[in-house]
């Protein structure tokens, strides 16, 4: 079922627990997070980067393929097409292609242009039934190219974006994009708390959900995050299952070349990891 993110992560928000976005890439990605969502009874959000909108052919081919998914694989949990870290251009073409959700990312832009440009954004995204997050203070590592250095958020500026009537809140708390380098100093949950303060009910989400250790992922859960991105740690399983089958020669045995046949360890990996993390995140059972 195709629906807007702000429900299912009000819900999540008052259950003290997080639905996952996990970004997908291509069909194998899709139909093994939608099914994953499924088994687990699990409400999921899709995030799609601008870049990999370009990738799988464009934004309505990206609905295309999710709402044929749903149809034809018999998904009833919630499922939200969502817009990751999107410009405002791009937030226009996503609303007209049919996503459920999108994100803009006026981080970079001074504050008042960031709040002029999501108060018209909310008032168009709303007025089609379609949930929006924004961030405030930019997430660090690189995404599509763009690398940001990972910040805390000022809390009374989010508390001014969050006034904007966005339906979930992205701030930085010392997380980013990727790997996290081994002299990571962790997530700065007094930020994270001083944040919530602020922004009382609203949802906060998460960046960077690839390699937070556990426990730091249920503290923020606790301190207001119901909305966590992961995207890198199931490109590492895809990449990690796929290479196997290759190193062990599988792809020369039989019809071991067949794409459905090699790109299947790869999308068991997806399914598993993204079993892992609904587990972590406490949306199991929650659909
Ligand atoms: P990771 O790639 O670090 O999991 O981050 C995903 C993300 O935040 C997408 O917006």
């Amino acid at each position: 079922m195709l629906v807007s993110a702000a429900e299912m992560l009000k819900k999540a928000k008052a259950g003290h627990y997080a639905v996952g976005q996990f970004n997908i890439n291509n069909l194998e990605w899709t139909k093994a997070i939608l099914l994953t969502a499924q088994e687990c009874n699990s409400p999921v959000i899709l995030g799609v980067s601008e870049g990999a909108g370009k990738y799988m052919g464009g934004y309505k081919t990206v609905v295309g393929m999710v709402k044929g998914m749903i149809e034809c694989l018999n998904i009833t949990v919630p499922v939200a097409i969502h817009l990751d870290h999107g410009s405002y251009d791009h937030c226009y073409k996503c609303l007209e292609a049919g996503f459920s959700s999108i994100m803009f990312d006026g981080s970079h832009y001074p504050i008042e242009e960031n709040v002029a440009k999501t108060t018209e954004l909310v008032a168009k995204a709303h007025a089609m039934g379609v949930s929006i997050e924004a961030e405030v203070g930019s997430i660090g590592g690189e995404e599509d190219g763009v690398v940001g250095m990972g910040e805390c958020a000022d809390p009374a500026e989010c508390k001014k974006i969050a006034d904007l009537g966005v339906d979930f809140l992205a701030a930085g708390i010392g997380n980013i994009h990727g790997k996290y380098p081994a002299n990571w100093a962790g997530l700065s949950f007094e930020t994270l708390d001083a944040i919530q303060q602020l922004t009382g009910e609203l949802p906060l989400v998460l960046h960077g959900g690839t390699g937070i250790p556990a426990e730091m992922i249920k503290k923020a859960i606790s301190l207001g995050v119901a909305k966590i991105n992961v995207n890198t740690e199931c490109q590492l399983a895809f990449a990690a299952a796929t290479r196997e089958y290759i190193e062990a020669g599988k792809d020369q045995q039989g019809k071991g070349y067949d794409p459905r046949k090699l790109l299947a360890p790869g999308f068991e990996a997806i399914k598993a990891t993204v079993k892992e993390k609904m587990e972590l995140f406490g949306s199991v059972g929650q659909a």
